[in-house]
């Protein structure tokens, strides 16, 4: 069978170089330029990555045009309706659905990994109270690494495991944390006899004064959408982990970057961006076709915070399962809640840049980020949190990609190169003669 390849010709010089092409299980084939400089000379230039592939993967698959996404093969529409987060953390990280053992021995490793060492609880005291969590999240996350010298050899995969195991357990009691210290509340401490999802919600709401009581579905709706946003491909914040990973520093330096970079409201930051958008236009007596019109004018920097993906030009399959969701739980709430003229703008906006031809030409549709906000509202997450559990559920993911890359031999330090724009050379002038 005749090997695909591709043939570059320089115009100028005539020279050729042929390429291979190498061929995935599903989506779009990739062009191997690898040896282009050496044979040509000439670098690639993408900013943006829109067509780059900056590695193999096998572990998410996302179509953009038809709206598929997949972890290692199995659609996320049926992970989010039969699976459990914590099954879904192991069939990222493990590569397999786990049998009924696996999955018992894997909750109870993450369980008995949820709690962090006392000295951690003194990072929160250097922050202000208002401090932004996703502020202390990089920063407590970042500092793990203190706490763990001698089980960081990243060439070991027994400690890369173990580290693993002990960021995703982790997260919920730093981000709970992260919450309690910006309320002035105690601390809580992790309850092994709940799940995941519920000890979360536990960790975040119960008070020293008397019992939390779980609500089933606010913990099988979180359960949910942490599967949702559990991983996404090479998106900016896993493209970060990766590339801060390559140079081999430890998993909770390279999560730590990871969470930095999903703060921005271009990525994680959505969620909260997308509820603030919300509030301003609830605030303003504007009608909701003025905001539309300004987020569709190239002078004006408002967009419509929620919509559209660099990959997804149709539908975010996630956001289809996470708006079912959000329209049950609302359809529960009582009416006159606070947050219910909020939730009306949502699903006018919604219905009003699903028909408008700018959007749909552009392929503008609501992301996840969109309706996420408006559950953890309805949870009593605040908004400054939103974000945080974003990071919570996406950590399996980048430490997932992590050991994906640390586990290949031939992985090497990532170092992009440019296409250099600035002056020629030229020699120092002295002071006195400029
Ligand atoms: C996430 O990568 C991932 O997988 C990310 C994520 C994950 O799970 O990791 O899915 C999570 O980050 C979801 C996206 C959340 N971000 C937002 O909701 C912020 C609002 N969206 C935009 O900032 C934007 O759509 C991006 C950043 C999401 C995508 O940007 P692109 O791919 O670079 O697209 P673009 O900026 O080039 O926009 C294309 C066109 C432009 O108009 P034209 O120049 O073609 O005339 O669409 C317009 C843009 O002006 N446009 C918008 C818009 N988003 C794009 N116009 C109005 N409102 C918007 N939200």
């Amino acid at each position: 069978m005749t090997k695909p390849t591709v043939t570059l010709t320089d115009n100028l010089s005539g020279k050729s170089v042929e390429l291979d092409v190498l061929s995935p299980t599903v989506g779009v084939k990739t062009i191997d330029i690898r040896k282009l400089q050496k044979e040509l000379g000439y670098f690639t230039y993408d900013p943006g990555y829109l067509a780059t592939a900056s590695c193999s993967s096998s572990i998410t698959y996302l179509d953009g045009d038809e709206g598929v996404l997949m972890y290692r093969g199995y659609p996320i529409e049926q992970l989010a309706e039969r699976s459990s987060f914590l099954e879904v953390c192991y069939l990222l990280y493990y590569g397999e659905l786990p049998s009924a053992e696996r999955l018992q021995w894997y909750e109870n490793v993450i369980t008995h990994h949820t709690m962090l060492h006392e000295q951690v609880q003194y990072f929160y005291r250097g922050f202000r109270r208002d401090a932004h969590p996703m502020a202390t999240m990089v920063g407590v996350v970042g500092a793990l690494s203190a706490f763990y010298h001698d089980d960081l050899d990243i060439h070991d995969p027994a400690q890369r495991e173990r580290s693993a195991h002990r960021l995703v357990a982790k997260m919920p009691t730093i981000a709970s944390w992260s919450y309690r210290y910006s309320m002035g509340l105690p601390f809580n401490y992790p309850r092994n006899r709940l799940t995941y999802p519920e000890d979360f919600l536990h960790l975040m709401f119960a008070v020293p004064t008397e019992e939390y009581e779980i609500d089933p579905l606010m913990a099988k709706a979180l359960d949910v959408i942490l599967i949702l946003h559990a991983d996404h491909e090479q998106n900016a914040s896993t493209s970060t982990v990766r590339l801060a990973g390559s140079s081999e520093a430890n998993p909770f330096a390279a999560v730590a970057a990871g969470i930095a970079s999903l703060w921005g409201p271009a990525h994680g930051g959505a969620n909260e961006a997308v509820i603030n958008m919300l509030r301003e236009i609830e605030r303003s007596d504007q009608p909701l076709e003025h905001w539309v019109k300004r987020a569709k004018d190239k002078d004006d920097r408002f967009r419509l915070m929620g919509f559209g993906h660099r990959v997804y030009k149709n539908y975010d399959p996630r956001a289809k399962i996470i708006r079912e969701l959000a329209n049950q739980i609302l359809d529960r709430l009582p009416p006159g809640n606070p947050n219910q003229k909020l939730f009306d703008i949502a699903r006018d906006l919604e219905q009003i840049a699903l028909s408008d031809d700018y959007f749909k030409e552009r392929g503008l549709y609501p992301n996840v980020d969109f309706y996420s906000g408006v559950i953890f509202l309805s949870m009593g997450i605040p908004v400054s949190m939103f974000t945080v559990m974003f990071a919570l559920a996406r950590t399996v993911g980048w430490i997932s990609q992590w050991n994906e890359m640390m586990s290949d031999e031939h992985s090497r330090i990532g170092r992009p190169r440019q296409l250099y724009t600035g002056a020629a050379q030229r020699n120092y002038v002295p002071l006195g003669q400029r």
